[in-house]
């Protein structure tokens, strides 16, 4: 049977559903008050607000179970919650009903030293997790910007990525194996705590990047690698944003491979040290953009070699002094620079972040096209991000356009520019997947054909598009 993946009719939350969720064991809480609900109606994607009609918290997989079978048979949407940083709208309840909030999943299980593996919860910060593997000398090395207060099992859900996904890899190349409740309320593993399996279609690699539309992660298992001892980190101004692009690739022409190599656009630094009172960064006028680079490994001299040649590749270009972090404390501030542009672009405007990537080569020509149709269509644009991996942010702010050239002149704009990513040999969305927001232009990314499959994979875990409804394919 074809669903129709527009608006479905759904239940409406009744006394006697909240009586159920209640008496069920192993739930922390079912809250309807107010507070509540309108923590959960937001996340950090622009200024979109959806009231959920019910907050749950569950403890225990045979909990969230219990209340997946229920909606299920009585109609009842649910969108699995993080800690509510995503960034394209996924843990909104579009439909009401359920927020299912995975804050008390909170436990790091096991960290497995023999076999450098941890199983987790999927409630536990990002940050939290790291520190805790790397106090056993051990490395999870996906950082997102928001990995202080992230949650693992949204960074599995989104795929994410963050600045050393250059080097390390995004999420997908550490998540080994899944517990996941299904919509029915079955749990099932998805693969073997192994590095390798090639034992049938990988399930696990199908629910990574779900963004919670095909089932509640309820553990997690992670590889990990031997913690690593020393880095190096470097700002190089460029009077030239184009040149910047160009640089980086010069780098990995050469022969490198940075554990970051991250652009920003002078704009993203100039807000981002503003919103974070930074000192002791000179600005000059001419200077358009900045690489921030770093590299990491255990040999202290090689790096030190790795950075002269570095710093020799980028200085072929039109750069200024670069700035070598001396101190722990100076890579800090770069990093929280680096890390809060995103929320200093926030604070400045309303905005629409969109999340391109290239290959990396095509770089330049991105970021021309970009300004080309911002100029054409009368949008100005913020741009910076993950440049090693070809992933450039677009920070749209919404200035002084009117809301009629916002509403409806700037989806023709990014509809072109998603168009052109995609000639680029592109796609729409590197790692912030593409929940609500970016739904409408799924179409500029697959085909008919593919976009059909995904749906049938949907259909298949989900007949009755009871879990995080409205996502990912357009209505
Ligand atoms: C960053 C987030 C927005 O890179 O992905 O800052
Ligand atoms: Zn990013």
């Amino acid at each position: 049977m074809q669903q129709n993946f527009a608006a479905m009719a759904y239940h409406k939350i009744t006394e006697a559903d909240l009586n159920f969720f209640k008496s069920i064991e192993g739930i922390a809480g079912v809250f309807t008050d107010e507070e509540v609900l309108q923590n959960s109606a937001s996340d950090q994607t622009e200024d979109l607000h959806y009231l959920p009609e019910v907050v749950i918290q569950p403890q225990t997989v045979s909990a969230v179970s219990s209340i997946m079978k229920y909606c299920n048979e009585h109609h009842v949407p649910v969108t699995p919650r993080g800690a509510g940083t995503g960034l394209s709208g996924g843990a909104l309840a579009v439909h009401g009903g359920v927020v299912l909030d995975m804050k008390r999943f909170d436990k790091i299980l096991h960290i497995d030293k023999r076999n450098l593996q941890v199983m987790t919860e999927p409630g536990v910060i990002t940050q939290v997790l790291q520190e805790a593997v790397k106090a056993e000398g051990l490395f999870y090395p996906p950082d997102p910007a928001s990995k202080g207060s992230c949650f693992i099992g949204g960074n599995v859900s989104e795929n994410s990525g963050g600045p050393r996904a250059v080097k390390y890899g995004v999420v997908k190349d550490y998540v080994l194996n899944l517990e996941v409740v299904l919509p029915n309320g079955e749990v099932i593993w998805t693969g073997a705590n192994v590095l390798k399996n090639a034992t049938g279609y990988n399930l696990t690699q199908l629910i990574v990047g779900s963004e919670g539309t095909l089932g509640i992660i309820t553990k997690i298992v992670l590889k990990l690698v031997p913690a690593v001892q020393h880095d190096l980190l470097m700002l190089v101004p460029f009077r030239s944003a184009i040149q910047a692009c160009e640089a980086v690739n010069a780098i990995f022409m050469a022969g490198y491979t940075p554990s970051a190599l991250e652009f920003m656009e002078r704009d993203a630094l100039e807000w981002s040290m503003r919103y974070t009172k930074a000192e002791g960064i000179a600005l000059p006028d001419a200077i358009q953009a900045h690489l921030l680079i770093e590299v990491d490994g255990n040999n202290i001299e090689e790096l030190y070699k790795d950075m002269e040649a570095i710093s020799g590749i980028v200085q072929r270009f039109d750069t200024d002094d670069i700035l070598f972090a001396d101190t722990h404390e100076q890579k800090q501030m770069l990093w929280a620079l680096r890390r809060k542009v995103g929320e200093a672009v926030k604070s400045n405007s309303i905005y629409k972040e969109e999340d391109t990537v290239v290959p990396r080569a095509e770089l330049p020509e991105l970021l021309s096209i970009i300004k080309k149709i911002g100029k054409e269509y009368g949008f100005q644009s913020v741009c910076y991000g993950h440049a090693g991996d070809g992933n450039l942010h677009v920070n749209i702010v919404k200035a002084d356009m009117s809301d009629d050239d916002w509403n409806h002149k700037l989806p023709q704009g990014i509809r072109e520019l998603f168009k052109e990513v995609v000639r680029l040999g592109g796609t729409i969305s590197g790692e912030h997947g593409i929940g609500l927001v970016q739904k409408s232009y799924m179409d500029i990314a697959f085909g008919k054909v593919q976009l059909q499959l995904m749906k049938d994979i949907k259909n298949i875990f989900d007949p009755n598009h009871i879990l995080n409804p409205g996502k990912i394919f357009a209505d």
